[in-house]
Formats: structure tokens, C-alpha cells, sequence
């Protein structure tokens, strides 16, 4: 089979730039309004895109004042999604950092049968300095400990959700048999962090488990990702970056004995599309008056972890110093990687970095045609960087219609995209098989 692209739509506000919400070309619907996130959906879905996806972060954080912030919690919002579509994936973002496995567990397994097997878990250990005070805790939990709990985590749940062989519900009114005992197994996990009995309380669900995606890049964040992710959403800037970025995940998943092709490595693409060149810049400058740097200021304190950046003057050139070291930052830490490699690179002043990462927070940004958009797709995919992208409109819904109306089409007629769906679960769109069951041994154990 030649190998397809993958698309992944990340709902963002009203679009990924800092400044979207206040755009002529934004929606002015709710960031609560259901219906907004049902037709950002359906023409996901019309653009045959494998999936939607929404973030989440624990904590307001300290730019709610001019940011478009307050949407509403993923799983909840995919349930709802899910009878407002019938093929798309459903990928939410939630924390093994600040929930209990036992829950997740449930909460995931039973998106999954709703949507009749497409929902996808972005497995985040969550970075925002702020999400330790709303669970107890008096600042945030440190990178490596996150990444610790996250394995053992991910242990249970796949226990939890592998606890129930396919044919264990018999459901037969006359012998009087709902469920046969011996194909519902209890896990038993004793831990350094969980102690969790078990068994889940439903059925295995479609897909058996949601798709695994993983979007921690940091070289922890990379081992758990080759460990355990079927999909990577990552944040790349440089076409050399992503292709290193690319072989490295590649590498360490199949020396983990892993196949290389189920594990899909999706950067982020961020792009202003116009009918010309000169329309799409045009659309970037009216996006860069919208901002402000002293907002962008904040938001790159919370990126390092809270560091101060008050002293730095917005026009002169930057260099690494001004900045922590990356390694000592316990935030998101593969993040601020990226932010220093442009500035070690280009030495941009403040100014000129906060308004690239007002676009899309680090990830790749573009201004130009449709042509354009789709040769640096092609071009990407081709030369190693990524299996597709996760695609992050920067003005919604404006520039997701031009990508569908556009973009879609060009990548079709080059044979990198598909022209209609193939199966109807999240894994039949990645490529990706059903897992086993490990827990529940015995006849059936194979599925
Ligand atoms: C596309 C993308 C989406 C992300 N979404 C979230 C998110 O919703 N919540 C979160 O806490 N972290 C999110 N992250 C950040 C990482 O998952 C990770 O928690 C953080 O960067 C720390 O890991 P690292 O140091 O290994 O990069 C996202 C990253 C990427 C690339």
C-alpha cells in the first residue's frame, strides 16, 4: 500500500494565532457553544481529516484577560462530538499527572463505545505551572516525576481496559447468564504510585484501547513516546529538526522492538492561506497589529516555568543567555528547546520571537497559496519530517474552510491523501491494528 498522509485537526479557541478572537474572520460564537466545535468537526469530517483533537491545561493561567480562553473540558465535549459525526477520530488531552487511572480509564473506555471506536487519549503529564494548586498541591510536579507516574499509569489503565475479554458479556436471559466470571479479571496492581484492584466496571471497548498519542518531545518525553504512542503530536520548526526529531522516535521505537510505521509522527502546521502571497501576508500583518507583546511576555514566563523575562527590552537582539537553561525548566520542556533554537539561529529581538510565537506558540507557521501549503506538506512528508501534520488553523473557522475548500483537494490529486474513508474507527484511519488483550488469558485471549 503507498503511504498516506495523516491529518489531525487541533481545535484551538478561534484559531491557534494569540489574536484570532479579535479578527474580523474569527467566529464570534462561544468558546461554550457546542455547536461551534460540532461544525469545525463535521467539515473536518468533510475534509476526510483522521481526526479532531482539543488540548487541555488544568489551570486559567494568568493571560485570561486577553486571550481567548474558557473552552470546555475534551471528553465531555468529544462525547457530544461523536453524535455529531459518524467517521472522524476523537482524540482528547488528559493529565496522568492530576487524575486517578480508574477513572481516565472509564471516562476513555466509554468514549470509545459512544463514538463506536475513535476515540484517541493525547496521554500529557501537563506542564502549566499553575495545574498543582488546583489539586492539592503547592506548585507543580517535577518533569522526571511526571514521566515516572506516567508509566506506571499508563501500566494500570491498559490493565484496567484489557480486563474484560471481548466475549464476556454472554447476556443470555435464559440460562441466566449475563457475564462469564472467567473472562473478567481483576488486576490487582500494587505500585509505587497506584494501588488499583480492578476489574473496570464495562466492557472492552472497540478499539480495545483509545489510540495512544503522546506530545512530550523532551528526550523523557520521546522514550515514553517510543515506549508506548501510536501517534506523536510534536512542535518543529526546521525541516533538518523534524527529520532528526523523526528517526530518532523511529529509532528508539523499533530498538524497543516496536514497528516504525505505527508510531505516526505529526508536527503542528500553522497557515495563513490566501489566493495570493500578498493576501496572506496581508491577513498575517492585520493578525501581528491585533497582538501584544506584553501579553506575549507573560505566556513565554509560563512556557520556562514562571521565569521572569520583565528586564528584557522588546528591540534588541536576543541571545541564548537571556534564557534558562532548557534542562532545568520542569514546564514544558521540549518547548522551550524549540524557542531557543530560533533564538540561537535567527537571534531575533523579544518583539520579533513573541510575535512568531504568537501564531502558534513554536509550531511551524506559514503565510501563502494553497499551492504553497500543500508543497510544504508534500515536501515534509516525502523527506522523512512527518506521517501527516496536525493541523492548527490560525484563524477558525476561516482558514480551516480554506484549508478543506483548498488544500485537500491539491494533496488528493498528488495521490498523498485519501478520497474517502476506509474504515470507521480511529485506528483503521491511522493504519494502526486492534491491541490484544494482556490481561484476560485463555481461548479468546488473541481478539
Ligand atoms: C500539539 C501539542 C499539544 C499539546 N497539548 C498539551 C495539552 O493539552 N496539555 C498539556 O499539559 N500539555 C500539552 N502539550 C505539551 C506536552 O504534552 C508536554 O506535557 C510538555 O511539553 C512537557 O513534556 P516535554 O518536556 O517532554 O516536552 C502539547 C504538546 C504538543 C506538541
Amino acid at each position: 500500500m503507498t503511504r498516506e498522509l495523516h491529518l489531525n485537526l487541533f481545535i484551538h479557541g478561534r484559531g491557534h494565532h494569540e489574536a484570532a478572537w479579535r479578527h474580523p474572520l474569527a467566529t464570534r460564537r462561544a468558546l461554550t457553544d457546542i455547536g461551534y466545535y460540532a461544525e469545525l468537526a463535521r467539515q473536518a469530517e468533510a475534509g476526510l481529516f483522521d481526526s479532531i483533537f482539543l488540548a487541555d491545561q488544568l489551570t486559567l493561567g494568568d493571560d485570561a484577560a486577553h486571550v481567548a480562553k474558557g473552552g470546555l473540558e475534551p471528553i465531555t465535549t468529544l462525547a457530544a462530538l461523536a453524535g455529531a459525526t459518524r467517521r472522524i477520530g476523537l482524540i482528547a488531552t488528559a493529565s496522568t499527572t492530576y487524575t486517578e487511572p480508574f477513572n481516565l480509564a472509564r471516562q476513555f473506555a466509554s468514549l470509545d463505545h459512544i463514538s463506536g471506536g475513535r476515540a484517541g487519549w493525547n496521554i500529557v503529564t501537563s506542564w502549566a505551572p499553575g495545574a498543582g494548586r488546583n489539586f492539592g498541591q503547592d506548585g507543580p510536579a517535577g518533569h522526571e516525576e511526571r514521566y515516572e507516574r506516567a508509566e506506571e499509569f499508563l501500566e494500570v489503565v491498559t490493565g484496567l481496559w484489557d480486563s474484560w475479554a471481548d466475549d464476556a458479556i454472554l447476556d443470555d436471559p435464559r440460562s441466566g447468564r449475563f457475564a462469564d466470571p472467567r473472562r473478567i479479571r481483576a488486576i490487582n496492581h500494587a505500585g509505587e504510585h497506584y494501588r488499583v484492584e480492578g476489574p473496570l466496571n464495562l466492557p472492552r471497548c472497540p478499539q480495545g484501547r483509545p489510540v495512544f498519542v503522546q506530545a512530550g518531545s523532551s528526550a523523557t518525553g520521546r522514550r515514553f513516546a517510543a515506549r508506548h504512542a501510536e501517534a506523536v503530536f510534536t512542535a518543529q520548526v526546521e525541516k533538518e529538526a523534524a527529520i532528526a526529531f523523526y528517526a530518532d522516535l523511529k529509532a528508539q521505537a523499533a530498538a524497543m522492538g516496536r514497528a516504525p510505521e505505527r508510531i505516526l509522527v505529526l508536527p503542528g502546521l500553522s497557515a495563513l492561506i490566501g489566493a495570493t502571497e500578498a493576501e496572506a501576508r496581508r491577513l498575517s500583518d492585520e493578525l501581528d497589529a491585533l497582538s501584544d507583546p506584553e501579553v506575549g511576555r507573560a505566556r513565554l514566563s509560563g512556557r520556562f516555568g514562571g521565569h521572569d523575562f520583565s528586564h528584557l527590552p522588546l528591540d534588541r537582539p536576543l541571545s541564548v543567555e537571556d534564557f534558562p537553561d532548557p534542562e532545568t525548566v520542569q514546564a514544558a520542556r521540549s518547548r522551550t528547546q524549540v524557542i531557543l533554537s530560533v533564538v540561537a539561529r535567527e537571534r531575533p529581538t523579544l518583539r520579533a520571537l513573541l510575535r512568531r510565537l504568537a501564531g502558534a506558540r513554536g509550531h511551524l507557521t506559514m503565510a501563502g497559496t494553497p499551492e504553497q501549503v500543500a508543497a510544504l506538506i508534500e515536501d515534509w512528508f516525502r523527506s522523512g519530517a512527518a506521517d501527516g501534520f496536525n493541523v492548527m488553523p490560525p484563524v477558525l473557522p476561516a482558514m480551516l474552510d480554506r484549508f478543506v475548500a483548498e488544500v485537500v483537494p491539491i494533496l488528493q490529486r498528488r495521490g498523498l491523501f485519501r478520497r474517502e474513508y476506509a474504515g470507521d474507527t480511529l485506528r483503521a484511519h491511522y493504519g494502526l491494528p486492534r491491541p490484544p488483550s494482556r490481561h484476560v488469558a485463555g481461548r479468546h485471549a488473541a481478539e
